[in-house]
C-alpha cells in the first residue's frame, strides 16, 4: 500500500547544500575545488573557547544536562550585555531566548507569532529557508521583489494593500549583504507596529560589516522579533546555538513552543558561546579579513566583466547579476564547478522568480581562495561559449 506524504512536508531543496554536496564530491574523488559556495567561515572557533570549553568537560564542571528551554542565565546575560554595547539600547535579559540556531528560532517564532494562513513579506531575493519553513507549517510567504532602488531591501510603501501579519527583514541581507541604514530599519518597524505587521529582523550577520551601522529592530518596535545566532560572526556553525529577543507578549508562547520542540538549546554549546564572548577581537579581525576579500571580489570581478552587484554592505556575499553571460544561473554553476573547481550558488536559491539572472559568491573563505577563484574564472569566462 502507498501511504500518503504531506503536502507540507514538499519544500524545494536548499540549492547551497545541493551544490556543496556536488563540490564534495569532486573533492573526495581528487579534484581541486574552491568553496565559494556556502556561507560558513573557514575559522573554527578561537583556541581559547575550546580550551575553556576542555578544561570544563575534564573538571566535570557541569554534567552537561538540559537548560532551561530559554537557556542558561549566564549566556543570556551575555547576550542582553553584548547587544546593549553594539547597540546602545537596553536590551532586558529576561527577553533573550536561545534556540538550536537561528534555523529553530524561526520556527518557533512562526509558530508563535503566525496562525495557518497567515501572510508574511519577505525581500526576494532572500535567505530561502524563510519561504520554506513558513509553507511547512502553512504559512503563505508573499515575496517582494526588491533591487538596486532600495538596497536590496523592503520599504513601507512596498507593504501597501498586501494585507500583510507578518514581514521578515535580513540586515545585513542573505545573498545580497546589503542592510538597511538605521532610520530605513526604525521606519519600516514603526510601520510595523503601527499597521499590526509583526516584523522578525534577522540579525545573524551583525558585526559583519564595512563602515554601516548596526541598528537593532528592539531598539524601534515593542512588538518585533529579533533573530541572531553564533554561526557567523562567532564562527560556530555547527554548534547549532542562536538566539531571540522576544517581544514581551510572545515569551510564554515561545518558551512552552522551545520546551516542546527542542526542550533546550544544546549545553555545551552554550558553554562555549559565553566563552566566546571574551574572544571578540579574534571575530573583529575575520572581519578585517573578509573585508580585504569583499574588496579583491567586488575589484576582481568587475575586471572580469561582473560589475553589476548589490551593495556588499555587510555579511560575507557578494550577489552579481550574470545575465549578460547568457546562461541560466544553475547551468552557469554547474560549468563553473565542473570546468574550474570553483563552486558558487545559482540565484534560483534565493529568488524563484528572478534567480536565473544572478548567483551568489560567499567570501568567507581564505584570501588564497578568492585569489585562486579569480584567476580560474579569468582563464575560463572569455572561454565560456
Ligand atoms: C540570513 C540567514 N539567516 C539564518 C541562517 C541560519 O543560520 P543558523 O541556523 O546556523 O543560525 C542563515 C544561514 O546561512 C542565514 O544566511
Amino acid at each position: 500500500m502507498t501511504l500518503k506524504i504531506a503536502d507540507r512536508g514538499r519544500v524545494p531543496p536548499f540549492l547551497v547544500m545541493d551544490v556543496l554536496r556536488d563540490a564534495s564530491k569532486r573533492e573526495a574523488a581528487g579534484a581541486s575545488v574552491l568553496h565559494m559556495e556556502i556561507g560558513q567561515p573557514s575559522a573554527g572557533v578561537p583556541r581559547a573557547v575550546a580550551n575553556r570549553l576542555a578544561d570544563a568537560l575534564s573538571q566535570g564542571v557541569d554534567p552537561m544536562g538540559y537548560t532551561m528551554a530559554q537557556g542558561l542565565p549566564a549566556l543570556c546575560q551575555r547576550i542582553a550585555a553584548h547587544g546593549e554595547r553594539l547597540y546602545g539600547c537596553t536590551i532586558p535579559q529576561e527577553r533573550v531566548f536561545c534556540t538550536m540556531g537561528s534555523s529553530a528560532a524561526f520556527l518557533i517564532a512562526f509558530l508563535a507569532a503566525f496562525a495557518p494562513g497567515d501572510r508574511v513579506g519577505l525581500a526576494s531575493p532572500g535567505y530561502p529557508a524563510y519561504r520554506h519553513i513558513l509553507k511547512a507549517v502553512g504559512i503563505e510567504p508573499v515575496l517582494l521583489p526588491v533591487g538596486p532602488e532600495t538596497r536590496f531591501q523592503p520599504t513601507p510603501a512596498m507593504l501597501e494593500g498586501l494585507n500583510l501579519d507578518g514581514l521578515i527583514v535580513a540586515s545585513p541581507s542573505n545573498p545580497t549583504g546589503s542592510m538597511l541604514p538605521p532610520e530605513a530599519l526604525k521606519a519600516l518597524a514603526e510601520h510595523c507596529h503601527e499597521a499590526g505587521i509583526r516584523l522578525i529582523s534577522d540579525e545573524i550577520y551583525h558585526g559583519i560589516g564595512y563602515g554601516m551601522t548596526f541598528a537593532t529592530a528592539t531598539a524601534f518596535s515593542p512588538s518585533a522579533v529579533v533573530i541572531n545566532s553564533f554561526s557567523k560572526y562567532y564562527c560556530m556553525t555547527g554548534w547549532r546555538l542562536g538566539w531571540m529577543v522576544l517581544p514581551e507578549d510572545m515569551l510564554r508562547a515561545a518558551e512552552c513552543l522551545g520546551q516542546n520542540l527542542f526542550i533546550s538549546p544544546p549545553t555545551i554549546s552554550q558553554h562555549a558561546a559565553i566563552a566566546a564572548f571574551d574572544e571578540l577581537a579574534t571575530f573583529d579581525a575575520l572581519v578585517a579579513g573578509y573585508g580585504r576579500n569583499r574588496d579583491l571580489l567586488v575589484d576582481g570581478l568587475a575586471k572580469l566583466g561582473i560589475d553589476k552587484v548589490a551593495p556588499p554592505d555587510g555579511a560575507f556575499y557578494v550577489h552579481a547579476d550574470i545575465s549578460h553571460l547568457g546562461l541560466d544561473s544553475a547551468d552557469l554553476c554547474r560549468r563553473m564547478l565542473a570546468e574550474t573547481g570553483v563552486a558558487v550558488a545559482p540565484g534560483w536559491d534565493f529568488d524563484p522568480v528572478r534567480g536565473g539572472a544572478a548567483i551568489r559568491f560567499s567570501y568567507c573563505a581564505s584570501e588564497t581562495t578568492v585569489t585562486q577563484a579569480l584567476a580560474r574564472l579569468a582563464d575560463w569566462l572569455p572561454r565560456l561559449g
